[in-house]
């Protein structure tokens, strides 16, 4: 896929791997949206360090956990591009409570990783006709938990997996939807 001109969301992009891919994409030539939920001035620096590369790139606050805060963002993205061509479904969170029996752990880490991403997906798809969705799943949806209390995160990334081949088949060849699995990558998940 030509990259150049592309218009891409990408979900928490004010710092860590969603960072990286916003900057990325725009040095490609894609104008970059840049949703964050906090962290407007880390969002901001993300979109002039954007602005360098390419054009019409914005930033959108927007919790996607809320179902009208990710109406309202797509009813912006709308408004200014009239399509989307690329998501990448990256905004995500590690419970620190995670462990085998904590059910409202469990909740929360399905409720912000996984049916978020699902949500945000649902409102994609109402404007994108042909194009590419990326959903960011981890290394341990794979192989289970790298780490003592990631039972959770673990199981919640499988889910992802295997939603992502579901969809995958359910919307080629228009759309084309894959994941990444990320090892270990030294961002304010980990506390950095
Ligand atoms: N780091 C790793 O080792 C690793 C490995 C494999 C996969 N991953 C996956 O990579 C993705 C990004 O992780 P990261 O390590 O880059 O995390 P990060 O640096 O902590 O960044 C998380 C991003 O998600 C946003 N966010 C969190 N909750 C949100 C919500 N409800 N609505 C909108 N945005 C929200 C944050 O926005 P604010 O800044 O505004 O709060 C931030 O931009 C996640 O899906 C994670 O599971 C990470």
């Amino acid at each position: 896929m030509e990259i150049k001109g592309k218009v891409a969301l990408i979900t928490g992009a004010s710092q860590g791997i969603g960072k990286s891919t916003a900057v990325a994409l725009a040095k490609e030539g894609a104008s970059v949206i840049i949703n964050f939920k906090f962290n407007e001035k880390l969002a901001s620096d993300v979109l002039k360090e954007c602005n360098k590369y390419s054009k019409n790139n914005m930033i959108i606050r927007a919790d996607i956990t809320i179902e009208n805060d990710v109406k309202e963002m797509f009813n912006k993205i709308f408004k200014k591009f009239n399509k989307l061509d690329i998501l990448i479904n990256n905004a995500g969170i590690f419970d620190e409570e995670d462990n085998p029996t904590n059910i409202k752990s469990f909740e929360n880490t399905f409720n912000v990783n996984f049916l978020a991403q699902v949500r945000v997906t649902k409102h994609a798809l109402e404007i994108m006709k042909v194009g590419k969705i990326i959903n960011v799943s981890s290394v341990h949806g794979k192989i289970g938990h790298g780490r003592v209390g990631a039972i959770a995160y673990s199981s919640m990334k499988a889910a992802l997996d295997s939603y992502t081949i579901n969809l995958a088949k359910d919307l080629a060849p228009n759309i084309l939807v894959n994941a990444i699995s990320p090892g270990k990558t030294l961002t304010s998940m980990w506390g950095i």
